[in-house]
């Protein structure tokens, strides 16, 4: 069992941990279902998070039995529109997006000397942490688009140790979807999970939202985990 003492670094998801720009996400998916003709569910937006631009378009179509109806190049048009939409609606997306608490969790961590890296899956990750004016505490981030796998295959979230020269065990990782705490798992690092603990029954540590989530509150949850 890996003692807090051990942990030098924290791989960060973006969206849904760090901004509310899951939301986001949602409606501009949402949008496209519906011209698609395809029926929108809470499980559908949920089994959505984390996942890549075009394996989520893919995930839409399976679920309204049309997967063989489209072309690629149609494909690829679908989910340029659902981006489209979604960079309209972060447009006037400021610091005020950034999740309760997460601002002053990723400053205590740089004043405690631990390493961030950022294991987000959207290609507009730059972007959005510019916007937020949290680019400067993630200078290690994996490009998505080199990616063999995406979450919940562990590839990310390894990569995310990796680039801080760190063990898996000396990380822990930080998502708001369950592809993403199943990357978490498989990577070997500990996850902390935020949201519904239902959903999220895989993490190692449960909150139910950022607010929560500080390196007190992450210590006081590794003790009971030793204990137990
Ligand atoms: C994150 C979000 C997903 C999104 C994916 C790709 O993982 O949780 O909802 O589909 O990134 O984002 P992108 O911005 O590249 O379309
Ligand atoms: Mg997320």
């Amino acid at each position: 069992m890996v003692k807090f003492e051990q942990i030098k670094g924290f791989v960060f998801d973006l969206d849904g941990v760090i901004a509310d720009t899951s939301i986001y996400h949602g409606k501009a998916w949402h949008q496209l279902a519906d011209e698609l003709g395809v029926t929108w569910t809470e499980q559908l937006g949920n089994d959505l998070k984390g996942v890549s631009r075009m394996d989520s378009l893919e995930l839409i179509l399976k679920t309204g039995g049309k997967e063989n109806d489209y072309t690629l190049e149609e494909k690829e048009k679908y989910a340029a529109e659902k981006n489209t939409n979604y960079l309209n609606l972060l447009k006037d997306m400021d610091q005020s997006a950034i999740l309760p608490g997460m601002a002053d969790f990723i400053r205590s961590l740089e004043e405690h000397d631990y390493k961030l890296s950022l294991a987000s899956a959207s290609k507009n990750s730059p972007l959005v942490l510019e916007q937020l004016g949290l680019a400067q505490y993630f200078k290690n981030r994996i490009d998505p688009s080199t990616l063999k796998h995406g979450k919940p295959d562990p590839e990310i979230f390894a990569r995310g140790a990796e680039v801080l020269g760190l063990k898996p065990e000396e990380c822990i990782g930080l998502e708001d979807a369950s592809a993403g705490v199943k990357s978490i798992n498989g990577a070997g690092e500990l996850s902390v999970g935020i949201g519904d603990p239902e959903i999220l029954h895989e993490a190692d540590i449960n909150f139910t939202d950022t607010s929560q989530v500080t390196l007190d509150n992450i210590k006081k949850a590794m003790d009971v985990m030793e204990m137990s």
